[in-house]
C-alpha cells in the first residue's frame, strides 16, 4: 500500500517564541517563521528539505506553561502575531509543500479561560461540571494523586470551599472528558483549525485525558525503572490518573472528526504507564502517529538504542507506523547529553543518522540541525516553573547581533553562543552539522530503501556497534553506527558507501570489511 504523507515526512518542531523575530520585541512570532520558511524548504539543496512543521501552542496563554495553558483555544497569542499572520504562515508553508500541524492542548486549560472562571464562580454554575471539581474533609485531599510537577495534584478554592484536580500546575486545571459537553466542545476546537487548513495536530498528553471513575488512589514504585531514570523508587505509579480503557473513546471521537477532513494526521504525545501499551493508541480508529520517547531517554550505547529499536518494532507491531525523535521543548538537547562523556557533535551525527535512516517517521527539534546546544540560564532569568529554559533558547541564525534571531537589546531567553554556531556559518560549510543534515534528509527521500523499505537488524555485529538493513525491491542498503571510541570493523557490511557522519567517504568501495573510526557512522550500498 502506497505510504501516506505522515509516513514519508521529515517533521521539524519549532518552539514559536524562539524561532525567528519579526517585530524586535525579542520574541519569536508566525512573521518570523514564514520569512524562514526557505530555509526549511524551498526544494533547492540549499534549504534543509523537511516536509512538514509542528508548532508548539500558539493560542493565548498566561504562559504560566509557556502556551500549554491556553485561555483562548481559536486565537493566536498577540506575542505570536494575529489570525492573519498564522493564514499568511499556512499559505506560504503549503506554497513550498510544507504541511504544519499545530499544538492541542485537551488534557487541561489556563485558570484564566473563561470556561474555568466560570466553573469556579460557583457550584451551580453550567460549567461546574466541565473540570474534577471534590469536596473532601477539612485538612485532607481527594485522593493522593500528585501533580507531575511536584506536589498534590488537587487545589482547594476557597470560594466554593472544594478542590479541583490539576496534573501539572495549578494554573492547568484538568477537564473532565467523562462529561459529554467537555468532548464536543473539543471537537468544535478540532474542526476550528482544521477548517483554517492546518494538517492536524500534536495532541498533548494524550494518555491522560480521562481519569478513574473512583478517583482511586494510585500506588507506588517500588523499583527502580533504568528506563525511567527520573521516576525514583517511591515515585507516584500513575495508574489511575492515566491510561484509561475510556481515554480511547475520546481519541476515537477525535479521529472521526479529522476523518472528516481530507488527509490530516493526528500525532499524540503518549507516555502510557507501560510502553507495551503504546500501540493501543494507533489502532486503526485512533491516532495515526504516537511520539516514542525510547532515544530520548536511552544513554548513548548501543545496547540501549537496540533496545529502544527492538522494543519499538514490537510494541508498533506490523500495522502501527513508528516515530523517532531524540530531542524536545521538554528535555536536554541531545548534543549536550551526549557531550557529558565524549565528542557530543560526533555523537549527534551517529545518533541523528540512526533516526532518519529507522524505518518510521522522525521529529527534528529546530536548531539540533545546526548543533545547539542547552543554554545555561542565570537565576534571574529563568521563566520555566520547572526548568526547561536551557533547550529552548533563541534559534541561531548569525553571529551577528542577536544572533539574526531578533534586534531587540534582550531577548526572551538568553542566545545561546551564536558566534560559534549559528546557520549562516554553516549554510557554506560542505562539513557542518547542517550540510550533514541536508545532505542526509534529502538521500532519505531519494533512497526507497529509506523511504519505505523493510528494517532488519544484523546480529553479526560488535557488541557496541549498530548495524542494519533497510531493503526495498530497488535497493538494498546496510547502515552501520559505531557507538565506540575506539574504531571498530564490520565484516557483514561491504558495499559502495553512499553517506557517512563526516561527508567524507561518499563513494568509497568500503573493501571486504567496513572500518568505522570511533563515534562513526557510514551507510553503505550492497
Ligand atoms: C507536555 C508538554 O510537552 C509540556 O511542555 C507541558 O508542560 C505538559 N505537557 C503540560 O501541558
Amino acid at each position: 500500500m502506497a505510504l501516506k504523507w505522515w509516513q514519508r515526512a521529515v517533521f521539524y518542531q519549532i518552539y514559536p517564541r524562539s524561532f525567528a523575530d519579526s517585530n524586535g520585541d525579542g520574541i519569536g512570532d508566525l512573521d518570523g517563521i514564514t520569512a524562514h520558511l526557505d530555509y526549511l524548504n524551498d526544494s533547492t539543496e540549499r534549504s534543509l528539505g523537511i516536509d512538514a512543521i509542528w508548532l508548539n501552542p500558539i493560542n493565548p496563554s498566561p504562559n504560566k506553561d509557556w502556551g500549554y495553558d491556553v485561555s483562548d483555544y481559536c486565537g493566536i497569542h498577540p506575542d505570536f502575531g494575529d489570525m492573519a499572520s498564522f493564514d499568511r504562515l499556512l499559505k506560504e508553508a503549503h506554497r513550498r509543500g510544507i504541511r504544519v500541524i499545530v499544538d492541542l492542548v485537551p488534557n487541561h486549560t489556563s485558570d484564566q479561560h473563561p470556561w474555568f472562571i466560570d466553573s469556579r464562580g460557583s457550584k451551580t454554575n453550567p460549567k461546574r461540571d466541565w473540570y474534577i471539581w471534590k469536596s473532601c474533609a477539612p485538612g485532607t485531599m481527594p485522593n493522593n494523586w500528585h501533580s507531575q510537577f511536584g506536589g498534590p495534584a488537587w487545589k482547594f478554592d476557597e470560594r466554593t470551599r472544594e478542590h479541583y484536580l490539576h496534573l501539572f500546575l495549578e494554573e492547568q486545571p484538568d477537564l473532565d472528558y467523562r462529561n459529554p459537553a467537555v468532548v464536543e466542545a473539543l471537537h468544535d476546537v478540532i474542526r476550528f483549525w482544521l477548517r483554517r487548513g492546518a494538517d492536524g495536530y500534536r495532541i498533548d498528553v494524550v494518555a491522560q485525558m480521562v481519569k478513574d471513575a473512583a478517583f482511586r488512589d494510585n500506588p507506588f514504585r517500588t523499583e527502580r525503572d533504568p528506563d525511567i531514570p527520573w521516576f525514583e523508587e517511591g515515585t507516584q505509579i500513575p495508574l489511575h490518573s492515566t491510561d484509561q480503557p475510556e481515554v480511547h473513546d475520546v481519541i476515537r471521537g477525535f479521529r472521526r472528526v479529522a476523518d472528516s477532513f481530507d488527509d490530516r494526521v493526528l500525532v499524540g504525545e503518549t507516555w502510557p504507564i507501560e510502553q507495551e501499551r503504546l500501540a493501543d493508541y494507533l489502532r486503526p480508529e485512533e491516532l495515526h502517529l504516537a511520539f516514542n520517547f525510547r532515544f530520548v531517554l536511552a544513554r548513548y550505547r548501543a545496547s540501549r538504542f537496540r533496545e529502544a529499536i527492538a522494543t519499538t518494532h514490537r510494541t508498533f507491531g506490523a500495522s502501527a507506523w513508528p516515530t523517532w525523535t531524540l530531542s524536545n521543548h521538554d528535555f536536554s538537547r541531545h548534543i549536550t547529553r551526549y557531550s557529558d562523556h565524549g565528542d557530543g557533535e560526533a555523537r549527534a551525527r551517529v545518533a541523528t543518522l540512526m533516526m532518519l535512516t529507522l524505518r518510521g517517521t522522525p521529529f527534528i527539534y529546530y536548531g539540533e540541525e545546526i548543533g545547539m546546544r542547552d543554554v545555561r540560564i542565570p537565576r534571574e532569568r529563568r521563566c520555566d516553573p520547572v526548568g526547561r529554559d536551557g533547550c529552548r533558547t533563541p534559534m541561531q541564525w548569525s553571529g551577528g547581533p542577536g544572533g539574526g534571531f531578533s534586534t531587540a537589546a534582550s531577548t526572551w531567553l538568553p542566545m545561546g553562543d551564536a558566534k560559534a554556531v549559528n546557520v549562516a556559518d554553516q549554510l557554506n560549510d560542505q562539513s557542518s552539522m547542517l550540510s550533514f543534515y541536508r545532505r542526509l534528509i534529502r538521500l532519505r527521500r531519494d533512497a526507497s530503501a529509506l523511504a519505505e523499505g523493510s528494517f532488519r537488524l544484523e546480529a553479526d555485529a560488535p557488541a557496541d556497534c549498530l548495524v542494519y538493513h533497510r531493503e526495498s525491491s530497488a535497493q538494498h542498503l546496510i547502515v552501520a553506527l559505531n557507538f565506540a571510541v575506539e574504531p571498530r570493523k564490520i565484516r557483514s557490511a561491504s558495499g559502495r558507501i553512499v553517506f557517512d557522519t563526516n561527508l567524507a567517504r561518499i563513494g568509497q568501495q568500503s573493501g571486504a570489511a567496513l572500518q568505522l573510526a570511533g563515534d562513526e557512522a557510514v551507510i553503505v550500498e550492497v
